[in-house]
């Protein structure tokens, strides 16, 4: 964190007000110094008051997803939070750090993307500060073929979170996008770097819809998409939320490391929107129609073909039929 980020979290974290003095002394600089850093983030936004023989105390934070207000949510591997306010993609970020030995854990998050990117070269809509995009460096001891299932996972720590912190009902729609009253309110993307029998690093991307408004989405997007906000009439605390996704991927990402795809399959299966209904699969080898029977160990969607035969997919495009 940078001197300023700590300063926030300290004052943040303290039930009374921190003297300059202690302040200096902790980051090891000068009062001058400190009271530059203060002036510097009330400019940002923060309310600092300078209480009389006390010291300063944070009154109001703006509404911002940097270390310092993570800070109090973090919990497991997610220590290196970097936060931009504005960038392309935070999945390019990601991946420049990762190739300069970013280690795993280490979390880039933006305000607001100029070219987010979605599954199958689509585009993810960004808007500034309502949003969460994040892209996390993981470095897991696995094949390349088994990097889908890290994307399944994080789908399901995004369910898991959602239930618990909005109080709705997410579904997941394989392989993850995170619905919420049919509407697609989160996904995920993964892109790695990796040699022929090992990973180098995974990118995972996740764009959750937390406070955006209606008029927040294009028009063509209004009736597919949806955030939290629409869908309970509550605005969440991001962090809060945040925090609460990263505490979720670390519980199912720990139990993945550990035992497979096949310690997360019964908790994914368990928000599955399709088990049991009619689609149809655009997939790289044709398109397949049928019912779906749930998921392979693997993570592949097994579905019947109305022949009696069945078959697995391993990447592509699920429709319902109605
Ligand atoms: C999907 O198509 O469902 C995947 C969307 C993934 C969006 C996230 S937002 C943070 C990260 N940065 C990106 O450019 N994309 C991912």
């Amino acid at each position: 964190m940078t001197p300023r980020e700590r300063i926030v979290a300290w004052l943040r974290a303290s039930a009374a007000p921190l003297s300059g003095e202690e302040l200096a002394r902790r980051l090891g600089c000068s009062r001058a110094a400190v009271w530059k850093h203060v002036a510097a983030l009330r400019g940002l936004g923060y309310r600092i008051e300078a209480r009389h023989a006390q010291g300063y105390a944070l009154a109001s934070a703006p509404d911002r997803l940097g270390p310092a207000e993570l800070a109090p949510h973090l919990v497991g591997r997610w220590r290196d939070v970097r936060w931009l306010a504005e960038t392309d993609s935070t999945q390019r970020v990601a991946r420049e750090l990762a190739r300069d030995g970013a280690a795993e854990g280490t979390v880039v998050i933006a305000e607001a993307q100029s070219a987010g990117r979605g599954r199958l070269g689509r585009t993810w809509h960004s808007p500034r500060g309502v949003n969460l995009y994040c892209s996390i460096v993981l470095r897991p001891a696995l094949p390349p073929a088994a990097v889908p299932q890290v994307a399944l996972v994080a789908g399901v720590a995004v369910a898991a979170a959602l239930a618990e912190t909005a109080g709705c009902t997410p579904r997941i729609k394989w392989p993850n996008d995170v619905l919420v009253d049919g509407r697609k309110v989160a996904g995920v993307l993964t892109e790695m770097e990796a040699e022929v029998e090992r990973v180098q690093h995974v990118i995972l991307g996740i764009g959750v819809n937390l406070n955006a408004a209606q008029r927040a989405f294009p028009p063509e997007l209004r009736d597919r998409a949806t955030s939290l906000f629409l869908a309970t009439g509550r605005k969440v605390d991001r962090a809060a939320v945040t925090g609460r996704l990263l505490a979720a991927l670390e519980a199912r990402y720990g139990r993945f490391l550990e035992g497979g795809f096949e310690a997360v399959r019964p908790e994914w299966e368990s928000y599955s929107c399709l088990t049991g209904t009619d689609v149809r699969v655009a997939s790289p080898d044709g398109e397949v129609a049928g019912r779906v029977l749930g998921l392979d160990a693997d993570g592949a969607l097994r579905v019947a073909r109305p022949d009696g035969t069945s078959t697995r997919i391993i990447a592509g495009e699920v429709t319902l039929r109605v």
